[in-house]
């Protein structure tokens, strides 16, 4: 028997909850919001599509009532707010990791053995924020952004290059943002190194496309993607619970890897049952490493905004 709960019904919570059912790797998903019903009305929404898409997980939902999540396996917290007119970006940090401390209090008060996957943004700082609230030891807890922006970027291969998706494998490093570190030396198609695929020129303006990737999406709908997030997020609760073992850059706590130390940034894991089970250290080159460098410096600039709070 195993649970997940989805804190957050909104648009990233309800896809990933939807993607969690359909993947029949659990026997329960919980979804919490804290707006009235509306977590009640996505999880009977989502149930009644059991008939067509033939799954058994039971979906349920709350209105901030966490005795339901109570002993869930792994916990996906997505519950906070896109930034709005006249917000500044440091309203937005202490507005988020607020949400992300209250809610990852209940969350480890009634499921203290859950495993916890941070979606909510900032991502690396408010997964900080979590890793603190929950005094879970570091595997337990960890933030999703490099699967969705690895995603992103094997997709823009796949329609450059007129190939399917499935073939290509990627890493990507760095913080959840402009500065995150597409890897083209570490990119395969087939076994095949991208760069004997795609000329110089088209590489890089893909790297760029999916560094902005999700500002993309923004300026398309006019707030951010769910699709691909939500999907994201199931990956890594299938991978953990099927004890999968499997590699996808995470957001993971780090104590010296890649020189890195008290801090969250994203990196390739080893995932299974137990979390986090190996962090891989690559032997990047010096450009590599320059450029990680560089997005952890301005991931620990929103880390200092968040501890001056
Ligand atoms: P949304 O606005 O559709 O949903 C957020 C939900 O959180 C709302 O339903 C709201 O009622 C709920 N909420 C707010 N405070 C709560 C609390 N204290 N307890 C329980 N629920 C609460 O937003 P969306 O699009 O689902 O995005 C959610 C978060 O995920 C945002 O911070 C967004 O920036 C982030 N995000 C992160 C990505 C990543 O790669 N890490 C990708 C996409 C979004
Ligand atoms: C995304 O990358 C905004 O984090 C969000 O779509």
């Amino acid at each position: 028997m195993s649970k997940v709960t989805v804190v957050g019904a909104g648009n990233v919570g309800a896809t990933a909850a939807d993607c969690i059912a359909r993947l029949e790797i659990t026997n329960e998903v919980v979804l919490v919001d804290i707006k009235e019903n509306f977590a009640e009305g996505k999880a009977l929404d989502q149930w009644e599509t059991s008939p067509i898409h033939l799954f058994d997980t039971r979906v349920t939902g709350s209105t901030n009532d966490y005795t339901k999540t109570a002993g869930s396996d792994v916990v996906v917290i997505t519950s906070g707010l896109p930034r709005k007119p006249g917000m500044s970006r440091d309203d937005l940090i202490q507005v988020n990791a607020g949400i992300v401390k209250s809610v990852t209090e209940q969350v480890v008060k009634y499921s203290p053995d859950a495993i916890i996957i941070v979606v909510s943004n900032p991502l690396d700082v408010m997964t900080y924020q979590a890793y603190l609230t929950a005094g879970f030891p570091s595997h337990r807890v960890m933030g999703m952004a490099g699967i969705l922006d690895t995603a992103r970027y094997r997709a823009f291969l796949a329609s450059e290059l007129n190939i399917s998706p499935k073939d290509i494998q990627a890493v990507l490093m760095g913080g959840h943002g402009d500065t995150m570190v597409p890897l083209p030396r570490y990119t395969t198609v087939g076994g095949i190194p991208v760069t004997e695929m795609i000329d110089d020129d088209k590489l890089n303006a893909i790297v760029d496309r999916t560094k902005k990737g999700g500002g993309e999406i923004v300026k398309l709908l006019g707030t951010s993607a769910w699709y691909a997030p939500g999907a994201a997020a199931a990956q890594m609760v299938e991978a953990i619970l099927k004890d999968s073992k499997r590699i996808f850059p995470v957001c993971a706590w780090l104590t010296g890897e890649y020189g890195l130390t008290d801090m969250y940034l994203g990196v390739p894991v080893k995932l299974g049952r137990n979390g986090i089970e190996e962090i891989i250290e690559l032997q990047l080159n010096e450009e590599e490493k320059a450029m990680l460098n560089e997005s952890a410096v301005a991931v620990r600039e929103v880390l200092d905004v968040l501890k001056t709070l």
